[in-house]
């Protein structure tokens, strides 16, 4: 039978999106059906001009080209996180309004690529019956159910570039470098970049941190002729009974906006230690660009698997990678919550096994 797809992208923008977009057009368009894109995120499908039929033209370059083409929001009246991670359902009004949106546009199935806030939305407009399959994006990795989302390796890539550029010049000045990295309430991030950028002290939300632990690394590598000292930290790190630090007041209909606890480390380690210590704080350069080789080929098999996904007749389903294979999970278990890194998996137990502190 043919079809019409409707693609949407949610929630903070990364690197890969529109790899997705150009995959799910191009396995869409080889089966004779069309793909629609939809514009401004999960609003578009109430605005039919914010809708456009996707021709080969519209691909040109997407492979490459970093956010996407179709624009995103993670805020508004579609959110269905807020706070610190809360779900929050969406009124039935809205799911009425979206189900009639995409019955008008000739929608029969969507294509939702987005983190766990977009993926939330993408089961409760499946339950509301519309059918959906969701494609796992976010530089955070931190989706349940897939061993890792497209967007991360360009973080993570950009995490370490930026470590291997900060390693020289803490160096040279005999320095205490701490970078902040993005990830919300998970470490993946911090530990993968902290690991490929050769981090002293790595410092992520899963395992609180005392100041004390990491003086402790600074001294013990002064007194082995090392008179500097680089730390990568996850925003959502915390201190023993401390809190996680913010950068904004809260919003309505979003979640927190983390942020700032980088600078906090490194003012709190200068007065401890004695030693000039800097922060920098990464941010959207994190989020931005070319995906990486890995995060092409895998935005391209997301995209192929999400059109198989709604051939087969398998909506309400995510794409995902498990064991090194493209599978599907049902999309309930993608929204429940999120996935961190733990505390005993082998990427923390290499990590201490070459000396990295992770101020425990
Ligand atoms: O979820 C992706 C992410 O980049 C987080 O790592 C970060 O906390 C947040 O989004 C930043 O969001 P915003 O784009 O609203 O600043």
């Amino acid at each position: 039978m043919t079809q019409k797809i409707g693609i949407v992208t949610g929630g903070g923008d990364c690197p890969g999106l529109n790899a997705v977009i150009r995959a799910v057009t191009k396995a869409a368009n080889l089966r004779g059906w069309d793909a629609v894109g939809v514009f401004g995120g999960f609003e578009g499908l109430l605005n039919p001009e914010r809708c456009k039929t996707l021709c080969t033209r519209d691909l040109d370059g997407l492979l490459t080209r970093g956010g996407t083409v179709l624009g995103t929001a993670n805020r508004g009246r579609f959110s269905a996180k807020t706070g610190h991670g809360e779900i929050r359902a969406l009124p039935k009004d809205l799911l009425d309004d979206t189900q009639a949106g995409c019955a008008a546009l000739g929608i029969s199935a969507l294509v939702c690529i987005g983190g766990d806030g977009t993926l939330t939305i993408a089961n409760q407009l499946h339950k509301h019956g519309i059918p959906v399959v969701g494609v796992p994006k976010t530089i955070d990795n931190d989706v349940l159910g897939t061993e890792t989302t497209f967007g991360f390796d360009s973080a993570v890539s950009c995490a370490t570039d930026a470590l291997d550029r900060l390693h020289s010049t803490a160096e040279s000045h005999g320095r205490i470098m701490v970078l902040e990295v993005m990830g919300r309430y998970a470490g993946w991030i911090a530990a993968y970049a902290g690991l490929s950028g050769g981090a002293d002290v790595i410092l992520i939300p899963e395992i609180p941190f005392q100041y004390e632990s990491i003086c402790r690394k600074v001294k013990d590598r002064a007194a082995r002729g090392r008179n500097f000292t680089m730390i990568v930290a996850a925003e959502g790190a915390c201190p023993c009974g401390g809190e996680l630090v913010t950068s904004t007041a809260q919003e309505a209909n979003r979640e927190a906006r983390l942020g700032g606890v980088g600078n906090m480390i490194a003012a709190e380690l200068q007065k401890l230690t004695g030693q000039e210590a800097r922060c920098v704080v990464l941010g959207h350069l994190q989020r931005g660009g070319s995906p990486t080789a890995i995060d092409r080929a895998l935005c391209t098999m997301f995209g192929t698997k999400a059109v198989e996904l709604i051939a087969d007749g398998r909506t309400g389903r995510m794409v995902s990678f498990i064991g090194g294979r493209i599978t599907s999970m049902p999309l309930e278990e993608a929204g429940g919550g999120i996935r961190t890194v733990p505390t005993d998996s082998g990427l923390v137990k290499t990590a201490r096994a070459i000396g990295v502190c992770f101020g425990d």
